[in-house]
């Protein structure tokens, strides 16, 4: 099982449109999939159409519930969701100083059965707070999509700094899996001078895959459906197929 935290502090860089449509298309590939839900604005589990959600993965952090208890399959193949809700939105006020916050989740992946699953993937809120530490802590991987823009270059370092911290106090084993260039759009000179420069500063830690801007990928969450599902021919869906690929790759070492 390889649990993997979508993360970026910067708001739209693509995390949640990464994460549902990672998902979708892993499960195509014949893979098992758990998409846990961080985000207050819970727009991965609305992606997925689930309305009754109640609080949600809000209940593991306030009422030490176990997050088996809520998972409910999505209508994609291969696909599970822990949802999310906005009663999230209170749980960084109520866990702040409390003793072991930052592992919650942690003890709580550290309980699921280890084969159900060959993905675990987490969808993070655009903030370094609890809810995106308690990921970092909790995965051993962490994927960062960055939107295509020069303004977007700049947090990275910021994340990877927390990246560091975390590694040193609470999960040894984190590493950054890929840096994933998304909204690339690829008629702009600026676009592709963003990607190279990406390339020139983290090599070999970026997706050979980048995921194209594609209005069908904006589209989608109005239909409850992933895009592999909503448009299967679409750039949108090859892109996400590629990384799907990329991604089941670097199992092979
Ligand atoms: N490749 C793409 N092509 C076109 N639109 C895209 C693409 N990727 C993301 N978007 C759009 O950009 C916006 C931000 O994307 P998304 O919600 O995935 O980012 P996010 O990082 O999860 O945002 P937040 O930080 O608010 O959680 C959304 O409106 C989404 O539909
Ligand atoms: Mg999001």
């Amino acid at each position: 099982m390889r649990t993997i935290a979508i993360a970026n502090q910067k708001g739209g860089s693509g995390k949640t449109t990464t994460c549902v449509n990672l998902a979708a298309a892993l499960g195509e590939a014949g893979r098992r999939v758990l998409m846990i839900d961080l985000d207050p604005q819970h727009s991965a589990t609305a992606w997925y159409g689930i309305k009754n959600a109640g609080k949600g993965v809000l209940g593991i952090f306030m009422d030490n519930a176990r997050l088996e208890d809520f998972i409910q399959a999505a209508a994609a193949p291969g696909v599970e969701v822990a949802p999310s809700s906005a009663w999230l939105v209170g749980v960084e006020k109520v866990l702040a100083g409390e003793v072991g916050a930052e592992t919650i989740l942690k003890r709580q992946l550290d309980r699921l059965p280890p084969d159900r699953w060959d993905y675990v993937l987490l969808d993070c809120p655009p903030t370094l707070g609890i809810l995106t530490v308690n990921a970092l802590a909790a995965a051993r991987e962490l994927l960062v999509p960055v939107e295509a823009h020069v303004m977007a270059l700049s947090g990275l370092a910021q994340l990877l700094h927390t990246v560091e911290v975390v590694r040193d106090r609470l999960n040894p084993d984190l590493k950054v899996t890929g840096i994933l260039a998304c909204r690339v759009d690829s008629r702009t000179r600026h676009a592709r001078e963003v990607v190279e420069r990406l390339r020139e500063r983290s090599g070999s830690l970026v997706y050979r895959t980048v995921i194209r801007e594609n209005i069908r990928l904006a589209e989608c969450p109005s239909f409850g459906q992933p895009i592999t599902q909503y448009d299967p021919k679409s750039a949108g869906a090859a892109d996400y197929r590629a990384l799907a690929q990329e991604i089941m790759e670097q199992e092979r070492g």
